[in-house]
């Protein structure tokens, strides 16, 4: 190492960080209406793919060891002094929701190639491997359960079941969709070593740090999650001869689940939210009762308690509709994962090094999942939090300041380099 580098003096190159995003924004690319750019990248797609590919170039041209494992997880190491030394990693995933933007995600695995680089470009090398991953399949639009990769990794579910999971959109086979993309690894599942600490950088995708005028959000964990899919079995009629008092009608009783579920949350208060994001109607058509509706309720709350009682409430609404209106409801668990807090320590670690950097910090718990609560099962685990623009993600039109992309990338590069031991 060049004798006038201190690591702590050390700083991410922003503008390289950005066009990276850009770029990786490139594929899969959506324009909206008001001019918005984001991305259309839903798990193991052909989309998914050239996005992969792209990262893996970049982990390439870093000479990185990059491995693929049976579930489609990608990682990049960079070594460490110590041979037998367990990796710090920095991970998040580049998939994308239908309608997602360009930091969801690929902020947290392009801010780790920006860390390594950046070490790399200073001579500073560290006792600990550096590995930077992306998971397959955090965001579960197309694959239930999210996080599923990173589940996968950390011996939370087996293989062989992620592998049979089907698509939401098209019912294609998990399994089948990594070998069609060119991504069905040999690297077994469970992860054969488990890392020595993990970090995740990811915007905060809601309203908290805007707010508050605040830089760097420290996390402390992640809220509790229940996704179910609702089937609702009806009379199919004709719409315009079928009398009020003679319907079975599915439209019906979804509207009244999605009325009822907000009504829940709202009488909950705190941390409850509850939200139909999808909803078909079979056969979809102007003049006809449905015969059938299939919808998803997504349940969250920061307590286990409280998300066991919205679960609670839900499913005594389903069986009073389905009585009054004489359908079938069926209920399938899609998703479901208990709150996690985070090491203590290692929130400590997150908040003094972004206090020591400057920037004005605060801690708060992730409405969002996150592969970083799969990876607190088996190691220490943080993550850092930047501002989004109008508390927006999930969204075209998600977005986050160079500048605070710049401070929460400097920040994860501290708290690795902390982690990893710089050599002196
Ligand atoms: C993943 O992004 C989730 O929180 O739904
Ligand atoms: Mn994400
Ligand atoms: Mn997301």
């Amino acid at each position: 190492m060049p004798a006038s580098i201190d690591p702590a003096a050390l700083r991410v190159d922003g503008s390289r960080l950005w066009r990276r995003l850009e770029a990786l924004g490139e594929v899969g690319a959506v324009h909206g209406p008001n001019g918005e750019r984001g991305n259309a990248r839903l798990a193991l797609t052909d989309a998914d793919r050239l996005g992969r590919d792209l990262v893996v170039s970049w982990m390439g041209d870093l000479g990185l060891a990059v491995s693929t494992d049976a579930v489609g997880n990608v990682t990049a190491t960079w070594p460490g002094s110590d041979p037998a030394a367990s990796a710090v990693m920095i991970g998040s995933h580049i998939d994308t929701v239908r309608t997602g933007g360009w930091f969801d995600g690929n902020l947290g695995v392009l801010g780790g190639l920006e860390v390594i680089e950046t070490l790399m470009a200073a001579g500073i090398t560290t006792r600990r491997p550096i590995t930077v991953a992306f998971f397959t399949n955090e965001e579960g639009a197309r694959f239930a359960p999210d996080m599923l990769g990173s589940l996968v990794f950390v011996g939370g579910m087996p293989l062989e079941e992620a592998l049979d999971v089907r698509a939401a959109d098209d019912s294609a086979r998990l399994g089948d969709e990594l070998v069609r993309i060119g991504y069905a690894g040999s690297t077994p599942c469970p992860a054969p070593v488990m890392p020595h600490a993990f970090v995740e950088l990811h915007i905060e995708q809601g309203p908290v740090l805007e707010e508050q005028g605040i830089t760097i959000g420290a996390v402390t964990g992640v809220q509790g999650i229940s996704w179910t899919e609702v089937t609702i079995t009806g009379q199919s009629a004709h719409a315009g001869t079928t009398p009020m008092r003679l319907r079975h009608d599915p439209g019906y009783v979804a509207a009244a689940i999605t009325t009822g579920i907000r009504q829940i949350a709202e009488e909950m208060g705190g941390a409850q939210v509850a939200t139909v994001g999808r909803c078909e109607f079979h056969p979809n058509l102007v003049n006809v009762v449905p015969a059938a509706v299939t919808m998803t309720v997504d349940l969250r709350n920061t307590d286990e308690g409280l998300l066991v009682e919205a679960e609670e409430r839900f499913v005594a609404l389903c069986l009073r509709l389905a009585a009054e209106e004489g359908v079938q409801i069926e209920r399938r668990p899609l998703a479901r994962f208990e709150p996690v807090e985070f090491d203590p320590t290692m929130i400590e670690r997150v908040e003094t090094t972004a206090r020591g950097l400057g920037h004005s910090t605060m801690r708060l718990p992730s409405g969002a999942g996150h592969d970083a609560q799969m990876l607190a099962r088996v190691c220490p685990t943080s993550m850092v939090f930047v501002p989004s623009v109008n508390g927006l993600s999930h969204n075209l039109a998600e977005r986050t300041e160079p500048g605070d992309i710049q401070a929460g990338a400097d920040v994860l590069l501290q708290v690795v380099l902390q982690l990893a031991e710089p050599l002196g």
